[in-house]
Parts: C-alpha cells; sequence; structure tokens
C-alpha cells in the first residue's frame, strides 16, 4: 500500500480486549486507543508507574538509531512493529537526514493500517509504504518490501520494541536469523526489548496480567538479547540499557534519570 491506494474500506477493530499498539499509543499519550486499552495500561502503571517513560524512552532511542544510520549512509529501512503513527516517525528522522531514503513500515495490528496515511506522507524524492504482515511471517514481508527497498543496498533492519511480543516458542531468534539472511553486507539490526532482569517480581505479574487478557510478553535477558546479535558486529556502546545508547545523540527523556528503564537497546552491522 502506498499513498495513492490507501484503502477506504473500513478496517475492523477488536474493542474487546486491549492490544499492545494501543496501549502503547495510550502511555505516549496519544488518542487511538479504546478504554479495554487505557484499564490494562492503568494495570501496568499501578505494577510500575515508569511505563509512560520506558514507552517514550524506546521511541526517543527510534530517534537516535535511525538518526546515527542515516548520517553514516544507510538510505533503506525495513521497520516491523511499527506502532500507531507518533511523530516524529521513522521516516521523518531519515528523510530529515537524507530526502531520497526509504522506509517500509510493516505491523499486524489493524488499528496501525487504520492510521497508515500518516506513515505514508513521504517526501518527493524518498518513498514509504505500509504492509499489513506479521513479524512471524518473514517471507511475506520480504516479499513486500522487495518493491520498494532494493535488497543489494545496505538496509537497516528497526524491531524496536516487537520481539518481547514474541515467544521462543514461536521462533523469535530464528524469525531475526531468517530476516537477517534476506539483507546484504552492510547491512543494520537496530532492535530494543524489554527485560525483567532489574524488576522481576513486576515482570512476572505483568507477563500474568497481559497473558490473561491474550497478550504474550517474553522478557528476555541481556544475554537472550544479545544472542539476537551474534552474527553481527555490534557497534559502540554495544548492547546497553535503552537510555544508555548514544545519548548524545538526542534529548533525555523527562524522567529517565528515576531509576533504571528496564530495556536493553543495540544496533549491530552485517559484515
Ligand atoms: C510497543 S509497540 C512499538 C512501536 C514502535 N516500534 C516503537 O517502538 O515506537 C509494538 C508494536 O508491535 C506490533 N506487533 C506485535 N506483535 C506483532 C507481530 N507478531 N507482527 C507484527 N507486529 C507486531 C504491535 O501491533 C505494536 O504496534
Amino acid at each position: 500500500m502506498t499513498g495513492q491506494d490507501h484503502p477506504t474500506g473500513a478496517v475492523r477493530i477488536d474493542t474487546s480486549r486491549p492490544h499492545p499498539a494501543r496501549m502503547y499509543d495510550w502511555y505516549l499519550g496519544g488518542k487511538d486507543n479504546y478504554p479495554v486499552d487505557e484499564e490494562m495500561g492503568r494495570q501496568m502503571l499501578a505494577l510500575d508507574p515508569r511505563v509512560p517513560v520506558m514507552a517514550r524512552v524506546n521511541r526517543a532511542f527510534m530517534h537516535r538509531a535511525t538518526r546515527w544510520l542515516a548520517e553514516r549512509g544507510v538510505r533503506q529501512f525495513l521497520d516491523i512493529g511499527t506502532g500507531i503513527p507518533t511523530e516524529p516517525n521513522l521516516h521523518q528522522i531519515a528523510q530529515g537526514i537524507a530526502t531520497d531514503a526509504r522506509v517500509v513500515y510493516c505491523d499486524n495490528d489493524p488499528i496501525v493500517l487504520a492510521h497508515a496515511a500518516a506513515l505514508l506522507r513521504s517526501t518527493p524524492d524518498g518513498l514509504t509504504e505500509y504492509l499489513q504482515a506479521d513479524v512471524r511471517d518473514p517471507a511475506a514481508i520480504v516479499e513486500g518490501a522487495r518493491k520498494i527497498l532494493d535488497f543489494d543496498r545496505p538496509i537497516a533492519l528497526s524491531l524496536i520494541a516487537l520481539l518481547h511480543f514474541i515467544s521462543d516458542e514461536d521462533g523469535a531468534h530464528e524469525l531475526v536469523g531468517r530476516l537477517l539472511s534476506e539483507l546484504p553486507s552492510g547491512s543494520y539490526l537496530m532492535m530494543t526489548h524489554a527485560t525483567a532482569d532489574f524488576t522481576p517480581e513486576e515482570s512476572a505479574a505483568a507477563i500474568a496480567k497481559l497473558r490473561a487478557a491474550g497478550i504474550t510478553l517474553a522478557l528476555r535477558s541481556r544475554e537472550e538479547f544479545g544472542r539476537f546479535f551474534r552474527d553481527l558486529e555490534l557497534v559502540e556502546p554495544g548492547v546497553a540499557v535503552v537510555p544508555e545508547w548514544h545519548p548524545e545523540l538526542g534529548e533525555p527523556v523527562p524522567g529517565q534519570e528515576d531509576g533504571v528503564i528496564p530495556g536493553y537497546g543495540a544496533v549491530a552491522r552485517k559484515a
């Protein structure tokens, strides 16, 4: 789907249970969420009141990592688990540095499709595309992305706050390996992931509450997160707690200093 063929038909939104994209939108102060999302969001806040700070810190990592990559010449991005558009979106950061940057967005939640028009406002000499697809179907994503991206030139694969929704049973590590195998040398993986390393009790309670609502939360340790990068060259500073990855490239998020942010981030290059 491009800006020319955005669907005009109705998109089916399930408002009977919470969805990660809409809860995240609520944490970020957006308006594209429903009472059921706010209710579950409030339950997460009761466990850890810093969840909205974590969401903003995560978003700020995406800004910094995209900037870092664009400044090093990366002109193509494949962003899976995009979320409901929240300015600045990834293409706005990348095209702010290189107007010809191309970005393919992908999410499996129909609410993101419903708002995808905001992701398709590319610069005239760049290009953006939105794919409605599940990361558990990498073949479909690669097939769709090939229509926009040149797979003979470096691509940054962006998996920001996505893989903690994919269990080991669903093959999280294998899926990332499969996607990376399609990318040429000089490509990058940029990624964040929530962890229970710092707040084990609150995390266990969150997992249970979300599971009861039908949402899988697969928190991973630093070592398990690091395994996603095992065949790649981590760029400095390697695996970091999210706000500590190149903080000089952006402004600190208010409140991020009030305690540890329970998530890891990293960027790595495919040799
Ligand atoms: C926490 S949001 C992160 C949004 C954005 N990447 C960011 O960091 O600002 C996670 C997103 O992943 C999407 N998602 C969850 N499971 C997915 C799957 N199996 N395939 C594709 N997207 C998925 C959700 O719909 C949601 O939009």
